[in-house]
């Protein structure tokens, strides 16, 4: 036990849970308080877990897989026969050796190949309703942009499958029903499975696909499986497509609710690459994912005993006062090097420059038709919590034909 720390009735030091209704309805307020205060908070859902909060603690822990290991997981309370994802769930060397491999296709360079891609994809979905006037931005638009840049670009499966693979990423990352999440894998990963099993029959494209059926070795040298080679297509499709729909919503939300900064937006076309920086941060879309400790271990006085679970809290590094000055003020000007919001250590995010070029893209495409965009009124788009966020329900309006 340690000294409680009270937000909307609910003490945060000893009795966390990133999955309740209190964390989401109250997410900025927690999260700022377990970076300014609460190193090392518990949770006694399920089996427990740990949350590591704050800049400084949480680069820490994500510096060493001894002992912050990846095996065991992400997400507090799994099924212990969940889905693998791979690299997430493998520790160095053997996760550097999967990261070596596919780093050349998602570079600042390789990744502008596809922005003629996103150009093309932004103007058809802004066709299906700029006449009308309004649209739901999530299932509209936010939801569709980031598969039909990934899918024909990087694993060159058809267009018409999109929903259906949206709707299991959706159901592995969000269901309420955690149990559920294996569901939306296990169809994700059997659609994977068959895609790459076609693949292996055709000649090669020189892409990511070709390049994940080769693999790399284990840490005995043994050839990847073909069940690994289908843990890293499920990741990288699991890991790219809510998180980029949820930075979208919130670009568009934070615009649509502060008239003065979508004028300057407008104006100052140079600013796009640190306004879609500043969103990262400022909205950060997977708030904390989990290490399984390897061994007992002391964190900021609190004994962490071996195979517990320690959630690595990236939102508070990038809600940490003591780092980001004034963290709650979504600030233009703001300088970021490392942006927290994608993670720190070898498991930093793999997609980053992909998402950065997407939400950059659609942007300046959209604000170049629409540039005058509100909230419906009355309605309010829903947001949820967990491991990742997402949003619903976020109806905007516009002059109908755009400007
Ligand atoms: C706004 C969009 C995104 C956000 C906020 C985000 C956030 C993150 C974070 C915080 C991690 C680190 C997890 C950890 O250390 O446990 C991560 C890892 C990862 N991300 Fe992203 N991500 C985004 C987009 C993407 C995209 C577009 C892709 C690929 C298409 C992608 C693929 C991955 C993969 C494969 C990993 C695991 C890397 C590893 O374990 O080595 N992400 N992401």
């Amino acid at each position: 036990m340690t000294e409680p720390l009270v937000v909307a009735g609910r003490d945060w030091a000893n009795d966390a849970d990133i999955d309740s209704p209190e964390y989401n309805a109250h997410f900025e307020e927690v999260t700022s308080i377990l970076a300014a205060k609460c190193p090392v908070a518990r949770s006694e859902v399920g089996r427990g877990y740990w949350i590591a909060s704050g800049y400084e603690t949480v680069k820490a822990c994500s510096q060493s897989s001894d002992p912050f290991g990846s095996p065991g997981g992400v997400q507090p309370n799994a099924d212990p026969d969940h889905f693998v994802s791979i690299p997430q769930e493998l520790n160095p060397p053997h996760q550097t050796r999967w990261r070596q491999l596919l780093a050349d296709d998602f570079t600042p360079r390789s990744v502008r190949k596809y922005e003629a891609i996103a150009i093309e994809e932004t103007n058809l979905l802004i066709d299906e309703f700029i006449d009308e006037g309004n649209c739901e931005f999530i299932a509209d638009f936010a939801a569709q942009l980031p598969g039909r840049t990934f899918f024909p670009a990087y694993l060159g499966t058809p267009l018409d499958d999109m929903p259906r693979l949206r709707e299991a990423v959706l159901q592995a990352m969000c269901d309420p029903v955690i149990a559920d999440r294996q569901k939306g894998y296990a169809k994700l990963s059997a659609y994977l499975e068959e895609h790459l099993h076609r693949r292996e029959q055709q000649p090669p494209r020189g892409d990511m696909v070709d390049k994940i059926l080769v693999g790399v070795p284990d840490n005995d040298g043994n050839p990847a499986s073909f069940a690994d080679k289908v843990a890293v297509v499920t990741n990288f499709t699991v890991g790219g497509l809510g998180t980029t729909t949820y930075a979208l919503a919130t670009m568009w939300y934070h615009l649509a609710t502060h008239p003065e900064q979508l004028k300057r937006v407008i104006e100052q076309p140079e600013i796009h690459k640190q306004v879609v920086e500043e969103n990262f941060r400022a909205y950060p879309g997977v708030p904390a994912t989990g290490r399984t400790l390897t061994r007992d271990y002391e964190l900021a006085g609190r004994t962490i005993p071996e195979g517990d679970m320690i959630m690595l809290n990236w939102a508070s590094m990038c809600l940490d006062p003591g780092h980001f000055k004034d963290p709650l003020e979504f600030d233009f000007d703001r300088h970021i090097t490392v942006n927290p919001a994608f993670g720190t250590g070898a498991h930093r995010c793999a997609g980053a420059h992909l998402a950065r070029m997407n939400i950059a893209t659609a942007l300046r495409v959209w604000l170049d038709r629409i540039p005058e965009f509100t909230i419906k009124p009355g309605t309010q788009p829903v947001f949820t919590a967990g491991i990742v966020r997402e949003m619903y329900d976020f109806y905007l309006e516009f002059p109908a034909g755009g400007k």
